[in-house]
Formats: C-alpha cells, structure tokens, sequence
C-alpha cells in the first residue's frame, strides 16, 4: 500500500492516568499529529536474512540492585530509565510467559527455581524436551519444534527469556562490565520454551506449531522475538497464530523488526499483538578515542582491558575492518567499518593494539557494543570521520589513545530510539499505528547460553541489541499486568501500556531518535512503556477477539482469508466492515488527504475508580482543528463504559515537505 504521494497525518490519543481524587480526577489526554516527509520505500528480506538481523543481539533487564526490599526501583532506575517499577508484589508469580524462540540453556542460573512456587494448576503440559534437563517450577516446559531438542545452541533464547522472567542473580556482568543482580521483568514468573528457530532460521510451519502448542499448554502471554517484514494478515503464522492466542485471552509480543530507521519497515503490523520497538537506556560504557591532535571522541566497548598502552600509538585508518590485510597494523590503532552493524566483524586485526569501529551514518548515535577480542572502541559515523581526516594527515604523525571508563549509569539522553529500530507507516494496516510501543533494546544485559570472553573468565552474559531485546521487556510487563488484573482482556492490557507510556526522555525532552531528532510517532509509537504506571490507566480502550472481524473485511480481506485468520466461517456481508480508524485501538491514525473532516468514535471502559469525572482539554496544532465530544466524561462505577467523538478538521492546505510534529496536549 503505498502511501508516500499521500500526506499522512497521524493521531495518536492516549489516555493517561492521573492518580488523586477520583471525583475531581483530572485526567490528561494526549494527540500528537504527526505528518511525515517522503517516505522511503523498505524492500524485503528474506524470512531467513530476516531472522538472522534479529540474532545477534538480547538479556538481563536490570543493573545493579543492593537490597532485597527496593529491588526493582533500585535496579530499574539504576540501569533501565523508566523502569522505576515498585513491582514486588507483582512479580508474576501464577503467569506462564511462553517463548516462541531458539529455546533456552536450561541450567543457567536465571531459570534457577529457588523461591519460585509451582505452575497454576491450569497448567497442562508435562513436555521437557531438553537433552539433559529436567523442567522446575522457573521453567516449567520445554518444545522442540526443530528436531534437535530444545536447548538453545546460539544465545538468543536464553537472552529474551531471562529478559522476560529470569530469576535475580547477583553479579551479573560480562567482562566486569554492566556488573549488578540481572533479573528479568517478571522474575517470579513461569516460563515454557518453544524451539522452533535454530542458527539457520526459523521456519513459518514451526512458529505456528510452536504457537499452538503454547495456547494449548496455557500460557498467559507468548513473546515473539521474530518476524519476517510485512505480510498479509492471512499468510502470515505469527498474525494467525497470534489471532487463536488470543481468542482464548493470550496476549502477543512481537518485534517490529530491526530494519529501521527507514519508514514502512515493520514487522507483525497486526493490531492484535503489541509490536515492540527498540530505545537505549541511560548506561554507557565509555572508551574515549584521544587523538594526537588533542581531538576526543566517547566511543563505547564491552571489552575494556586494562593493560592497553597509555602512551600513544600509531592511527593508522582502512576502509572495512574485514580487510587489513596489506596493511602491517602490528602494534598499530586501526580505525575501520564493520561490514554489518548487527555481525562481529572478522577484521583481520589480531595483530593491532586496538580497534576504533567506525559506525555507518545511518546509525546515527545508536552505539552497539559486542564482545571482541581486541581492545577496541565503537563511535559514531561523525566522530569517526574527523578521526579518519586525522588518521589520514600523514605529516603529524597521526596517533592515539583509546581510554576506558568503565560504566557509567545516568546518561543522558535515554531513553533514544535506536537507529535499528523498524517505523511505521504499517504497510499491511497504515490506519494502525506501529508500532505500539518502545522498551528497552540497545545493549541489553541478559543470559547467554555459551560464555564469552576469555577462558578461565567466561560469564555466562552478554549485551546485545535488537528489538528482539525490547519484546521480552514488554512482555515481562503483560505477565505483571495478568497477575495484577487477570479478568482484562488483552486489549485492555494493551491500552494500558499504550496510554501509560512516556513520551519524554531525561532530560525532559521528546524522546529523540538516532539523529537527535525528536523520534515522532511512527518510531516510539505510543512511548515508552511504564510498568508501573501501566498497573493502574485508569480508563481502557477494550476489544473483543470478534471486533478484530469487522476490521479485515474494511481491509479487503475476502471471507476465505478472514476465515483462515479468525479459524471460524465469517461472512463479511453479515459481520459488516469499518474503517481502520474505527477499530477500538488505543491510537488514532487519519488521513487527511484532500478532505477535510473526519470524525472517530472511541469507547473507554473505567478500571480505575469510581464514581470518576473525565475532562478533556485541547489544544488544536497549525492546520488542524480537533475537537472531542463530549468534553466530560463521567464515570459512575467501575467497569462502566462512555464514548466519545474526535474530530479532525483540515484547515488549510498543511503543503511543505518539511518533516514537523505538532503535539497537542489535553489537560
Ligand atoms: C549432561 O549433564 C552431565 C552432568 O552435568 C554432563 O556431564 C554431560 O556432558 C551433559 N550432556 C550433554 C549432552 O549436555
Ligand atoms: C559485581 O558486584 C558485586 C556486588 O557488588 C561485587 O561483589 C563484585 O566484585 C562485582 N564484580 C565485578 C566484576 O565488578
Ligand atoms: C602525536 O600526534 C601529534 C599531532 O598529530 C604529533 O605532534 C605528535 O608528535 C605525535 N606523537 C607521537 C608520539 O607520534
Ligand atoms: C592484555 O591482557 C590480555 C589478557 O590477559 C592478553 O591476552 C593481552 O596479550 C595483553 N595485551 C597486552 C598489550 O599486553
Ligand atoms: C590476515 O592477515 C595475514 C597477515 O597479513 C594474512 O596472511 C591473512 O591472509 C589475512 N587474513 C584475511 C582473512 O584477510
Ligand atoms: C610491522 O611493523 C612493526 C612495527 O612498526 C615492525 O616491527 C614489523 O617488522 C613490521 N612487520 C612487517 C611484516 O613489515
Ligand atoms: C473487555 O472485554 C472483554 C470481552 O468482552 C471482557 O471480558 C472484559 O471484562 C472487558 N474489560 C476489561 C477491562 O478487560
Ligand atoms: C453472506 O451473507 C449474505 C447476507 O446475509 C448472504 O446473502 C450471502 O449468501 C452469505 N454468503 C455466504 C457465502 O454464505
Ligand atoms: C483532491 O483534490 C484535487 C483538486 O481539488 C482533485 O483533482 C483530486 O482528484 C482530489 N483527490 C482525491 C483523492 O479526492
């Protein structure tokens, strides 16, 4: 669908929680309008290449945390901007989080079962297909949908798993690194394995083996961190899987795809799952380049030994850091680009002193570290072109030193939008906003299933990237929120997160993006989440599995394809077609094309409490009149449901090819 001769104008309506007294409760909402400039155009991958982008990168969700009592604040505000979550009573015990993935390292200490109580008595499967494990109350079953069994043989799994419930373990760090107790979102929550990815891929029959066996074994929330780009809802396993799951109240989490930061990039556009975005969060762990010349770029490393020269070396600069090849680099700084953001470089560099990796323009400020065997230090495409003109001024003499600071918490700006991160427009569903969300995913700390580093010295940790990274944050979250509030739907788990979500970063500014620019909506979505916040939104935009219907048939979906998604005989004519504006979602998207007014109906259920009053207060951006009716909405008890109509008018041509966001606030 293209929508790139179009001006697409974008709003997003949240409702936001005010806590205080619920009679006189003031409540905020927000739109944004957002119209973006031309948009580029995203070819496909491969379902295989695809996957492999997701790979490399993914756990442990949190810093340091000292004591028992204020562990998740601690630790969240520590190490993870946003995740100041007083969650300890929430810690998801009873919730089985399902993990559609490359299955897990079963006995690493984060699936550790100590001080977990047994799986609900719902629980059905007695599956463990582990080669060399018996299954505990933390990881209370294990599918193997690829042919080996299901212990993970890369680290991907094992990463997103103790992102999304792994237990606490102290000292986790790699390479002295990132050091704290890791824990995943959810730490006393279950956890069953689906293996249906290995080092190869992941086949379309497996997930959707996988998935169905997850809805029949019971779990609570399934975690998807894969996809492959945009498909129709009806040949897609994740959209029909994910559509079964939730019929029978199961929410998915699903990646938006690491093939940003071009626009119609996503994956798993379906409004039926959160689609999870990828933010940094506010550690750094600084390797600072010094050049000769009295020049100083902060780049970032993992591997930050201790007995690199202090005094300068010479710089010597080389186009890819694959090939060194003709260069005597002995003893030497080489300054070179990585073929591949996402795949350690095989720089032929085992004979340098140290390597400065030089990030693609593309990426911006998002900097991913990895381990590497050589010192090394990975800074941004500017930085890195002053060092290259440096390093190639033959007549100073160029040299340098690289300076480790270790780590370093509370920087600022965080969270970022990271440069990898896949934006909307949907392709499949452009009246969807996606994705729906942003979570941590720029240098996770998280299990790893094989150690790294040197021996004698092998954490069983990593830090990696991806939105593979965020989704498992994301679903920690929804396992909280099913243990808190197990009679809501899961798109009022969803409108929860989405409303509650923050737009600002630390430093009190629009969350921004890899190029310092505010990120806008088709990169953050609705924000970034607040688990604790998400707890308690006060009102809910709810959706029945069957509202979803009249959806497809408005999309042009045929009764064949609507039935595959749905697994039940629909007939269009009879369940009747909206707009995509119309679906009950959380966001608004319009387009504004020639015309000039279009009005959206919305219906918020109150979960908070009661008797309640809703006021709206709005302020409308340049060339757009909004107006919302009735502008009070007035809540009597609890689970009582109110409409209310947003209209948008087109006053003037909105020309230009300038890329601007208008924010409105409604108080
Ligand atoms: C199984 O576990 C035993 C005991 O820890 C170990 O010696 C053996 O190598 C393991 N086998 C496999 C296939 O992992
Ligand atoms: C990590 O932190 C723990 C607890 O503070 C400490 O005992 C340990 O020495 C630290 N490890 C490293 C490698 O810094
Ligand atoms: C380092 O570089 C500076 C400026 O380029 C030069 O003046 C100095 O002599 C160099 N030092 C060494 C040790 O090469
Ligand atoms: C620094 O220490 C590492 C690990 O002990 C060793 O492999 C490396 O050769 C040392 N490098 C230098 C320059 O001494
Ligand atoms: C790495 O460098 C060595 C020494 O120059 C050379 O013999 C070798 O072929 C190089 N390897 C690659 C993969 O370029
Ligand atoms: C490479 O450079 C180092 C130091 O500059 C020198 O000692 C060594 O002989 C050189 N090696 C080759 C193969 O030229
Ligand atoms: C949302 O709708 C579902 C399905 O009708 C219903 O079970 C649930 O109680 C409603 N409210 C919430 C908050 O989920
Ligand atoms: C769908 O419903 C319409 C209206 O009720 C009816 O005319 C049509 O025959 C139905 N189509 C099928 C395939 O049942
Ligand atoms: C938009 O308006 C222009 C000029 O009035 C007209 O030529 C064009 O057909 C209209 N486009 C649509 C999609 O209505």
């Amino acid at each position: 669908m293209a929508m790139s001769s179009n001006i697409l104008i974008s709003i997003l309506l949240l409702l936001l929680l005010a806590v205080g007294d619920a009679a006189s409760t003031l409540r905020t909402y927000i739109v944004h309008v957002h119209r973006p400039d031309g948009l580029l155009h995203f070819d496909e991958d491969s379902l295989e290449n695809y996957y492999r982008s997701f790979l490399p990168q993914a756990t442990a969700t949190a810093g340091a945390v000292d004591s028992d009592a204020d562990r998740l604040v601690y630790a969240y505000r520590e190490a993870v901007v946003g995740f100041a979550a007083k969650l300890t009573e929430e810690e998801g015990s009873g919730v089985v989080i399902g993990m559609i993935d490359s299955g897990v390292s079963p006995a690493h200490p984060s699936f550790s079962d100590h001080d977990i109580p047994p799986p609900p008595h719902r629980w059905k499967s007695s599956a463990c297909q582990f080669a060399n494990f018996t299954c505990n109350k933390k990881l209370v079953g294990g599918r193997d949908f690829t042919g080996i069994d299901a212990t993970d043989g890369e680290g991907h799994g094992t990463h997103t798993a103790s992102t999304a419930g792994g237990g606490f373990v102290p000292a986790a760090n790699v390479l002295g690194q990132a050091n704290g107790t890791a824990t995943g979102v959810a730490p006393r929550a279950h956890l069953a394995v689906y293996k249906v990815c290995n080092p190869g891929g992941c086949n379309g029959e497996d997930i959707l083996a996988g998935i169905d066996a997850a809805i029949q074994d019971g779990v609570d929330v399934m975690s998807l961190s894969l996809g492959a780009g945009t498909v129709p809802y009806a040949s897609d396993p994740i959209s029909i899987g994910s559509f079964r799951a939730l019929q029978k109240g199961i929410v998915t989490v699903c990646a938006a795809g690491n093939d940003g930061p071009f626009h119609e990039s996503l994956s798993n556009e379906e409004p039926w799952v959160i689609t999870v975005g990828a933010s940094t969060i506010d550690r750094r762990l600084p390797a600072v380049v010094s050049l000769g010349d009295g020049q100083e770029f902060v780049g970032e490393a993992l591997y930050q030994p201790s007995n690199l020269s202090s005094s300068p070396l010479p710089l010597v600069a080389t186009l890819n850091c694959e090939d060194t090849s003709n260069k005597n680099v002995s003893g030497k700084i080489v300054l070179c680009d990585p073929s591949n953001s996402f795949v350690r470089p095989t720089f032929n560099s085992s004979r340098a002193a140290a390597v400065v990796l030089r990030n693609n323009d593309l990426q911006g400020t998002t900097q991913l570290v990895q381990y590497y065997t050589t010192p090394t230090s990975t800074v941004n495409y500017d930085d890195g072109v002053k060092i290259a003109e440096y390093a190639t001024d033959f007549g100073s003499n160029p040299n340098a030193t690289i300076r480790y600071g270790g780590t370093k918490l509370h920087m600022k700006p965080a969270p970022q939008v990271g440069s990898f991160s896949s934006r909307g427009p949907s392709q499949s569903s452009p009246g969807i906003l996606k994705p729906d969300i942003i979570a941590p995913g720029v240098n996770v700390l998280a299990a790893w299933s094989t150690g790294i580093g040197p021996e004698g010295r092998r954490p069983y940790y990593n830090v990696i990237s991806g939105t593979s990274m965020a989704t498992p944050h994301v679903s920690g979250v929804v396992a909280l929120l099913k243990k808190a509030h197990p009679s809501w739907s899961p798109a009022a788990i969803k409108s929860a997160i989405m409303t509650t979500a923050y737009t600002k970063d630390n430093t009190g500014k629009p969350i921004t993006d890899e190029k310092a620019r505010p990120a806008g909506l088709f990169a953050i979505g609705a924000g970034h989440v607040d688990p604790e916040r998400a707890i308690d939104p006060g009102l809910v935009y709810n959706l029945t599995a069957d509202n979803y219907l009249p959806f497809l048939c408005g999309l042009g979906y045929s009764d064949d394809d609507v039935m595959v998604i749905a697994g039940k005989e629909v007939n269009c004519s009879r369940v009747g077609a909206i707009s995509q504006a119309e679906l009950n979602y959380p966001s608004i998207v319009v387009a504004l094309k020639n015309a000039t007014v279009v009005t959206v109906k919305r219906t918020v259920t109150n979960v908070g409490e009661a008797p309640a009053k809703y006021k709206v207060e709005l302020e409308s951006p340049d060339g757009v009149d909004v107006t919302v009716q009735p502008r009070d909405l007035w809540f009597s008890e609890l689970n009582q449901e109110k409409s209310f109509s947003v209209r948008f008018e087109r006053r003037a041509a909105v020309g230009g090819r300038s890329r601007r966001e208008l924010e409105v606030d409604l108080w």
